[in-house]
């Protein structure tokens, strides 16, 4: 009979400590004292799994750089909380303003976006069926959207999600680009393969080396940063900068700033920045 939570596995301040900077040094993610807790209760499961007595065991089989396990402990400290058309002035905005500027200034008919942080995907498909629904059909759309956590991936990639999940969702948009799931499906809604087509779901750590080689016209990297330290969110959005065509434009989470981070962007509106340098 497992002990109660948080008493079951040996977990000092040191085994702590070792998973933090494990963490941190491989995703930027800071887990402060305040997430001692969180981390138990995150990996307790897998050392029960894995047979192990403590904590420290655990550390020793994280420290002999096994790539599954590394896997399993990244997805497991991951925060992945996510919604369709979250923080939805973000998306009024790219309908009623960046869109259109973008469409008068772009010969190419290209538009280029980046989910940065995608979790389960409804970011990324929020953006495209956005982009969908106000372009010309000639219009070529592309939506790149990565993740660290491979699970996250595995369901934005499926791309079906429970219904209630799409309450406050635009009417129209919801018939036009979801397929509502019947019989043993009820409750379900898949998106339609039109929008599906447009997006490429991608792991990437944003801490390596990005192997896109073409700029984007949009960024969106929404709540991921705030888990990270100034000196990475410097580092990260210089990247940007240079991954963003120049007047291209940046949205970034409700709790977040560029503010003492980056001069290269300016202000357009509430958490949407535009790249000037
Ligand atoms: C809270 S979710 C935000 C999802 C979405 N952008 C939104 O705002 O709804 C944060 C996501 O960032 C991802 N993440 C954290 N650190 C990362 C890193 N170093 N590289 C790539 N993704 C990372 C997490 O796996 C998680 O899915």
């Amino acid at each position: 009979m497992p002990k109660a939570s948080g008493t079951e596995f040996r977990f000092n301040q040191s085994d702590f400590r070792f998973i933090a900077d494990f963490i941190g040094t491989r995703t930027g993610i800071v887990l402060g004292d305040v997430k001692r807790d969180l981390v138990y209760g995150r990996l307790a499961k897998r050392i029960r799994q894995l047979g192990l007595s403590s904590f420290s065991e655990y550390c020793d089989l994280l420290a002999s750089d096994q790539d599954e396990e590394i896997e399993y402990c990244v997805n497991a400290l991951t925060t992945n909380l996510t919604a369709f058309f979250r923080e939805p002035h973000h998306f009024r905005r790219l309908e009623e303003q960046v869109i259109p500027e973008l469409m008068a200034r772009k010969q190419d008919r290209e538009l280029r976006i980046w989910s940065a942080g995608c979790s389960t995907g409804e970011e990324a498909y929020s953006i495209a069926c956005t982009a969908h629904n106000c372009l010309p059909q000639d219009w070529d759309i592309k939506v790149l959207a990565t993740d660290l956590d491979t699970n996250v991936l595995n369901t934005a990639a499926a791309g079906i999600y429970k219904l209630d999940r799409l309450a406050g969702v635009d009417q129209k948009l919801l018939q036009r680009y979801f397929l509502k799931g019947t019989g043993s499906r009820a409750g379900m809604v898949r998106i339609k393969p039109e929008i599906r087509g447009l997006i490429h779901f991608q792991r990437l750590n944003l801490l390596d080396p990005w192997p896109m080689k073409k700029c984007f016209d949009i960024i969106f990297c929404r709540n991921v940063v705030i888990y990270f330290n100034k000196d990475t969110q410097r580092t990260l959005f210089g990247r940007f900068a240079d991954q963003l065509q120049k007047s291209s434009y940046l949205f970034i989470g409700h709790a977040e700033t560029l503010h003492n981070v980056s001069e290269r962007f300016e202000l357009t509106g509430n958490t949407i920045y535009r790249r000037v340098s």
